[in-house]
Order: structure tokens, then C-alpha cells, then sequence
């Protein structure tokens, strides 16, 4: 989970750093969650708020590139970012008091699964088309 491989690569360099960053995030997190018998109630509540914090500002990186490249998906992708955005909006802090372990790792799966999933089907999308527009 969360490990960065070559094929997610996007070919540009921005856009590849910034998703090595939300997989560091997730990593962290499920080392966190990993660790036996500590509570790490706070330290996880920040991770998540770190993590959708950053999550936002990535989507906003990609869209104002597409946005300034005239990229025709432009409204798809957002819309597919949006659901993401809502969806990690949800989760409820109440219930990660409650059963951090079982609750963290249900999000963490999800996630990873999402990230995963998105660069290689949805953000590959753009990435010939940016790339012959001389962005690297
Ligand atoms: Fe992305
Ligand atoms: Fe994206």
C-alpha cells in the first residue's frame, strides 16, 4: 500500500512529486496505525487532515495545468476529484475514536485503492497530451 512505482508516473515532474507526497501521507499513516497498543488518536486525526489538505491542493495543481492547456477531460476529471474530495470529507471523527484500528484502515484501503486507480487510469489520461504540450 502506498508505495510509489514507476508506472505512475505522469512524466512531469510537479505532478509526480506531488504524488510521491500523498502516498508519503498514507505510508505514515498506516505505519501509525500499524504500531500495537498506543493510542494515536491525534496523530491520526492530523494525518487525515494533512492528507485531504494536500489531496485539494494537488487537484487544484492538476486542474489549473489542464485549465491552462485547454485540456477537453478537463470537466470529467474535475468532477471525478470532487467525489473524492466529498467522499474523504465524510469520514467521521467520532467513529475513528471508537475503533481506530478496524475505521483507520477501512479509509486507508480505500485511499490507496482510489490513488492508485486514479494516476494510472484517469490522470495518465492527460499526461501524452501535457507532454506534447512541453510540459515536463
Ligand atoms: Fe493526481
Ligand atoms: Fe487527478
Amino acid at each position: 500500500m502506498f508505495k510509489w512505482r514507476e508506472n505512475y508516473s505522469c512524466n512531469i515532474e510537479e505532478i509526480d512529486k506531488q504524488h510521491k507526497k500523498l502516498l508519503e501521507i498514507g505510508s505514515e499513516l498506516s505505519s501509525l496505525i500499524r504500531t500495537r497498543d498506543v493510542d494515536h488518536y491525534d496523530e491520526i486525526i492530523q494525518l487525515l487532515d494533512e492528507l485531504k489538505k494536500y489531496t485539494i491542493y494537488h487537484f487544484q495543481t492538476e486542474e489549473e495545468l489542464m485549465e491552462k492547456y485547454g485540456y477537453v477531460g478537463l470537466a470529467d476529471h474535475k468532477k471525478v476529484h470532487q467525489n473524492f474530495i466529498d467522499k474523504i470529507k465524510e469520514v467521521d471523527i467520532k467513529d475513528i475514536d471508537e475503533n481506530q484500528k478496524g475505521v483507520t484502515m477501512d479509509i486507508l484501503v480505500f485511499i490507496a485503492d482510489w490513488i492508485e486507480k486514479h494516476i494510472l487510469k484517469v490522470d495518465h489520461m492527460y499526461k501524452d497530451f501535457l507532454n506534447e504540450k512541453g510540459v515536463y
